[in-house]
C-alpha cells in the first residue's frame, strides 16, 4: 500500500488520525503531564511551547521518507485528542517500533490497547511490515500490559537500554511476528 497522506484509521471507539497543527497545545496539556512524560524517553518536561507544533509539522515528510506513521488518537463520541500513537519504520527491513501515550484523564480504559490493536493491523496489512517491537521504561507495567493484551512477547530486559533527559534507564522489549498478530485477540 502506497498511501501520499497519512490515513485516518478507525475503532469501535476511536478515530486515528493525522495531527493538525491545530492540535499542539491539546498535546503540550496531555503529553506535558509529568505522569506521561517520565515514561518516555522522548517527550520533555515541562514540555515547551511549540515543540508540539514543531512536532506535528514534521509528521508529512517522516511519513514520506516511510519513517514514521502518526496518529491522534481520538475519542469517536465526543472528538476528544486523547492521546497519540505510531509506529517507527526501520530503514533496514519490513520492521518498526510501537510507541503510545494516552492522557492521565483517560487511563485505564482500554484505550491504548484498541489503538495499538489497529496500529498493529495497519502495520501488518496495508504496511506489509513483518515484525513490529515494543519497548517501554522497566518501571512502566502499565506499557507492559497494554503490550501483552497486545499478544506481543516479551523477549527480556536491556540494562541501560533507553535515556531519558541525561539519565540512563532498564528498559523491556517486546516483539510480534506477522504471523503471531491475532486482530481481535482479547486477553482477560
Ligand atoms: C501506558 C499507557 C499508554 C496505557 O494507556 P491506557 O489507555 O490506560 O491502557 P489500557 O487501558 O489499554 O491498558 C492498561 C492496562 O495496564 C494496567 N495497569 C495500569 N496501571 C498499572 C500498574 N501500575 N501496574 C500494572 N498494570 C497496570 C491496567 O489495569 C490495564 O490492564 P487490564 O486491562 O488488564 O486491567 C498510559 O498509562 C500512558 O500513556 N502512560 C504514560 C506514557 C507511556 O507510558 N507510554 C508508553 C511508553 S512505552
Amino acid at each position: 500500500m502506497n498511501h501520499l497522506h497519512i490515513p485516518t484509521l478507525e475503532t469501535e471507539r476511536l478515530v486515528l488520525r493525522p495531527f493538525a497543527i491545530a492540535d499542539g497545545r491539546r498535546v503540550q496539556q496531555l503529553a506535558g503531564d509529568r505522569r506521561v512524560a517520565e515514561m518516555t524517553s522522548q517527550i520533555p518536561h515541562p514540555y515547551p511551547d511549540r515543540m508540539a507544533e514543531i512536532w506535528i509539522a514534521s509528521h508529512p515528510m517522516l511519513w514520506r521518507n516511510r519513517k514514521l506513521a502518526p496518529f491522534a488518537v481520538i475519542l469517536r463520541d465526543s472528538g476528544e485528542l486523547i492521546g497519540a500513537i505510531s509506529l517507527r519504520l526501520f530503514a533496514q527491513g519490513p520492521r518498526a517500533e510501537i510507541g503510545y501515550w494516552i492522557g492521565v484523564p483517560y487511563w485505564n480504559h482500554g484505550y491504548a490497547t484498541e489503538a495499538g490493536r489497529e496500529v498493529l493491523r495497519f502495520g501488518f496489512e496495508d504496511l506489509e511490515l513483518e515484525s513490529i517491537q515494543g519497548r517501554h521504561l522497566l518501571n512502566n507495567p502499565a506499557s507492559g500490559r497494554v503490550m501483552e493484551k497486545l499478544g506481543m512477547r516479551c523477549e527480556g530486559v536491556l540494562h541501560h537500554g533507553a535515556a531519558r533527559q541525561g539519565r540512563l534507564l532498564d528498559v523491556t522489549d517486546y516483539s510480534i511476528p506477522a504471523g503471531n498478530f491475532r486482530p481481535y485477540l482479547r486477553v482477560a
